[in-house]
């Protein structure tokens, strides 16, 4: 994917695989395409108040807040564990302001082992900052542009699908020298118990994911994919080759798989089988060739 290698094009989205800790006892990461972090931002972050996951139908309710422990402690602590993996180590930051940003991709920047940083602009479930970047092409383009003076890592950066057109915040991205989109993050929702009245969440709203959200990635896809020169990772409700297919089909160049890890943390190892034996079953031998490779009948 331009300057970002990967041994195969299924990752893990980011929040859903911590920094690879736990997982690590339950599938061997040497086999992942990559790794997307949590999102780590410049002081520890405690998240909302609980509860923070609502389950829906065919999708998922999270409300995390982005708790992490902060950029010290990610890169005294964390790092050189991911770091021991022959996978593509993606980081993923989110600030509250273009400094805050700025000053991440700087910390970064010291270590080489990162392979591109996620810079995610797209969060629902933070108070006000967290799609101040992502809903306006002006500021995107201009939160780009400044991180690209400050490194030379490879930038993806991940969309949200709380907009009118994301293929305009795609075309400010690359405009400004990204090296790859990411998109779907969660789209808000609520959940109502209707017993107590109460909102499930303590947040009261949060991000929906899992299935449920698959149609809607796609289309976003595609829709990027048409008017975007950029390579695109696609997600939203990846349960499946067949599911991760579909994204291809649309234009992903790769995919990471996010709710579904929670499930079965097999499935990427599984998604990653399927696409080789669909190749040998079509009789394809170039990945790419696949990519936006629709019959839309026109
Ligand atoms: C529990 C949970 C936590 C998440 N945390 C983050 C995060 O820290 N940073 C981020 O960019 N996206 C985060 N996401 C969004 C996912 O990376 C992904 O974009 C989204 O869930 C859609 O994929 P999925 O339907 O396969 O889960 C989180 C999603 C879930 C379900």
């Amino acid at each position: 994917m331009g300057r970002i290698s990967l041994n195969n094009p299924v990752l893990v989205a980011a929040g859903t695989f911590g920094f690879g800790e736990e997982y690590s006892t339950l599938i061997d990461l040497n086999k992942l395409g990559g790794i997307m972090t949590k999102t780590i931002t410049l002081e520890p972050k405690k998240g909302n108040p609980p509860p923070r996951l609502a389950e829906t139908p065919a999708g998922l309710l999270n409300a995390i807040g982005l708790e992490n422990p902060g950029i010290d402690v990610f890169l005294k602590e964390k790092i050189s564990f991911l770091s021991q993996f022959k996978t593509a180590l993606i980081v993923n930051v989110a600030g509250e302001s273009e400094e805050d940003y700025l000053s991440l991709a700087e910390r970064l920047n010291e270590k080489e082992r990162i392979d591109a940083l996620e810079i995610n602009i797209s969060c629902p479930n933070v108070k006000e900052k967290g799609l101040v970047f992502g809903t306006d092409p002006g500021r995107t383009f201009s939160l780009v542009k400044k991180l690209r003076e400050v490194t030379d890592i490879p930038l993806i950066i991940k969309l949200t699908p709380s907009v009118t057109d994301i293929s305009q915040i795609a075309q400010a991205a690359q405009e400004a020298g990204a090296e790859a989109l990411s998109l779907i993050n969660t789209i808000t929702g609520m959940s109502i118990d209707t017993e107590t009245r109460r909102p499930k969440l303590g947040n009261i709203t949060g991000g929906l994911s899992g299935p449920a959200i698959r149609p809607i990635a796609v289309a976003m896809v595609r829709d990027t994919f048409q008017k975007v020169g950029l390579p695109i990772i696609g997600m939203g409700g990846i349960t499946c080759s067949e599911d991760a297919l579909e994204f291809i089909l649309a234009g992903a160049s790769a995919v990471a798989v996010g709710t579904a890890n929670f499930i079965d943390p097999t499935t990427t190892l599984k998604i990653i089988e399927g696409i080789k034996q669909y190749m040998k079953r079509k009789k394809l031998e170039n990945f790419s060739d696949l990519v936006g490779w629709l019959e839309d009948g026109s």
